[in-house]
This record gives C-alpha cells, sequence and structure tokens, in this order.
C-alpha cells in the first residue's frame, strides 16, 4: 500500500474521531477492566443499548475481584435484558483465571488474553490495542464493512480468506500511536456514517476521498456477503399461572439455549385451551380460570419463537410441583427471565395495576 495514503487514511481517519466520535462512559477511562467488560457487551449489542448496562455494571461490580466474587444469579439478573447470556459466564470465569493465573491483573498479550473464556480473536485485539496500546487489528463486522468499501473488496465477507485480506490491510493501515483510537474510530465510523444494509452517508464522510467504493460508485453494494441459512420458526405455549399473589417460574437447564435463566412454564407447540388444561393437571394445578393473554415473537440468532400465552388464575397447586411461586416484585428484581418472556412479564406487570 501506497505509504502517502496510509499516512492520510491515518490522519483523516482520526481528525474526524476526535471532532466526531460519540462520547461513551467506557472511553473517558479505558482501564483494562472497563475496556474489556465494555467490549464483551458491545459483542452484538447495539451501544445505546450497552450504555445503561456498563453503568450499572460499573457501580455493582467495580473489580475483577468482585467479579470473580459474585453470584451467578446476581450476575444473570445485572445482564438481564442483554442478551447472549453466555457473555457473562465467561466472564466470570475469566476474571477467576486472571485473579488465579495472572495475579489480578487482565493481561496485555493477544495469547494469554485468547485463553481467557469469552475472549476471541475480536476482543483480545480490541482490549490489547485500547486499553494498552498495542499495534494489533481489531475486526467486527463494522470494520469489515468499512474496509471492503473503502478498498472496494467485491468478495464474499463471509469468507475466510476474504477476511484475512482485509486483516492483513488493516494491518497494513494502523498507526504506531493511537491505535486504540484508529481501531474504534473504524469501528465508529461504521456504526454511524458507513452504515450497513445500502446506506453508507458518503457525503458526510470525511474520509471519502480515500475510498474506492465511493470513488467507483458502488459503496452502498458492499460488502457482498453469503446468506445465512434461514432461521427454524419454533411455536411455542407460554403459560402465566397465578395463584394466591405468586407466579409460577421454573429454571432452564444449564446447558444449550438460555441455560440457568429463570423461565414462565412454556411447552413447544400451540396448546388449544383442552391441552392447556391438561398440561396443567399433569403439574398438579387446578385452574379456576384461563384466557388466551398475548402473542410474541422472539429472534434468536438461529431460532424464532412464535408465542402465544394464557393466563391462567390456580384454585389449588401440588406442593412438589417443579416451580417455584415468587411475587412480581421477586419477578423484577431477583430472578433473570430472559427478552424473550418480556411481553409475558409486561403482561403480568400490567395485571398486578388492575
Ligand atoms: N463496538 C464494539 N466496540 C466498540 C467501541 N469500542 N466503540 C464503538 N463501537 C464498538
Amino acid at each position: 500500500m501506497d505509504s502517502q495514503f496510509i499516512t492520510q487514511f491515518q490522519n483523516k481517519l482520526l481528525e474526524w474521531y476526535d471532532s466526531c466520535a460519540r462520547i461513551l462512559p467506557w472511553r473517558d477511562n479505558p482501564t483494562p477492566y472497563r475496556v474489556w467488560i465494555s467490549e464483551i457487551m458491545l459483542q452484538q449489542t447495539r451501544v445505546d443499548t450497552v450504555k445503561p448496562y456498563f453503568e450499572s455494571f460499573m457501580k455493582t461490580v467495580p473489580t475483577i475481584q468482585d467479579l470473580a466474587d459474585i453470584s451467578e444469579d446476581q450476575l444473570l439478573k445485572l445482564w438481564e435484558g442483554l442478551g447472549y447470556y453466555s457473555r457473562a459466564k465467561n466472564l466470570k470465569k475469566a476474571a477467576n483465571a486472571i485473579m488465579q493465573s495472572f495475579n489480578g491483573q487482565i493481561p496485555s498479550d493477544l495469547e494469554s488474553l485468547r485463553s481467557l473464556p469469552g475472549i476471541g480473536p475480536y476482543s483480545s485485539g480490541a482490549i490489547a490495542s485500547i486499553a494498552f496500546g498495542a499495534r494489533v487489528a481489531a475486526i467486527d463486522g463494522n470494520v469489515l464493512r468499512v474496509m471492503a468499501r473503502i478498498f472496494a473488496n467485491k468478495g464474499d465477507i463471509a469468507n475466510r480468506l476474504v477476511k484475512k485480506e482485509i486483516e492483513d490491510l488493516v494491518y497494513e493501515l494502523l498507526p504506531t500511536s493511537r491505535v486504540g483510537d484508529f481501531n474504534q474510530a473504524l469501528m465508529e465510523l461504521g456504526a454511524t456514517i458507513c452504515l450497513p444494509n445500502g446506506n453508507p452517508k458518503c457525503a458526510e464522510c470525511l474520509v471519502n476521498t480515500l475510498c474506492k467504493g465511493y470513488q467507483k460508485g458502488f459503496a452502498a453494494e458492499l460488502p457482498i456477503k453469503s446468506k445465512k441459512k434461514e432461521r427454524k420458526i419454533e411455536q411455542r405455549t407460554i403459560f402465566i399461572i397465578e395463584y394466591k399473589g405468586t407466579v409460577a417460574i421454573r429454571q432452564r437447564a444449564n446447558k444449550g439455549l438460555l441455560s440457568s435463566l429463570w423461565e414462565f412454564p412454556n411447552e413447544v407447540g400451540y396448546l388449544s385451551c383442552e391441552e392447556s388444561e391438561r398440561k396443567l393437571k399433569e403439574w398438579g394445578i387446578t385452574p379456576s380460570h384461563i384466557s388466551l393473554s398475548k402473542t410474541s415473537k422472539h429472534i434468536f440468532t438461529h431460532l424464532e419463537w412464535h408465542m402465544i400465552g394464557y393466563y391462567i388464575s390456580a384454585q389449588s397447586i401440588q406442593e412438589d410441583s417443579q416451580f417455584i411461586w415468587v411475587n412480581r416484585e421477586q419477578v423484577k428484581e431477583q430472578y433473570s427471565i430472559p427478552t424473550a418472556f418480556k411481553a409475558y412479564v409486561e403482561f403480568l406487570n400490567e395485571s398486578g395495576k388492575k
């Protein structure tokens, strides 16, 4: 790559970052701990969603030692609504490993960082560059898109070799100082200007004169990405069962989708009213009233849940049922119920106000 191009690109991008970057809570004091937590929260999650979670996380769990010590239930409650809960579990495992093997200090080299649960190529690059100033790349989806456009690369970014090509280009472009800012500037450009789905704001882009995709007139069509497999659709019936001011919840298995989180009882398929009554009987619950509540849809990475719900007021319950019975306050404050059930948590809150 032409060295004049490299210098111009670095200068223009950092200039733009200095004047236009969003003010984000983890940027003003980028300690390794804050950078680590923010980068894990930002995986697959928008900046605006992450901000309040990051602030309350830092208040409740201000140090690595606190993270190693916190109970998994408390941690999952803090994470409630953020999704991809294995991130939270891995954070805690990594905190234990840091306490045990790294003297309580987050390591600065890529290899040690990658040895920690939940830290892959992207996160290790982000932490090493932003928190420690190491000259390494941090390539997420935003950066892939920006680079594909800058270099008018028509390769399929789902392809490993194309990703590697782009990674090599980023390494050539990395400055020797302010690497963390440079990496964040690339992400920031992708998040605010070089937008996906055919919508880049090229007219507002300070590096457009250096962008081959823009010059050739097809920036909006890039990157090329082969289609993912279609998501499986699963129908589910959710039961909001109320008994003497308490509601039934149960804990999911400790492996697989939404593992260890709490949920309202539910079954695969759309159950009719009669089928639901039979199910309730199996669970040892005698209803005094059954009515349909809401329908809802939740999209996971590889799966969609299409849900119908029943509200049941129970006359009697068997003590040895698989559920625990908790009041609305406990649902809100104590148990981590994933966003997939949000419509039903809201239904419960609304029904409690009547
Ligand atoms: N996405 C992931 N990490 C980010 C960061 N540090 N700044 C902006 N967007 C990001």
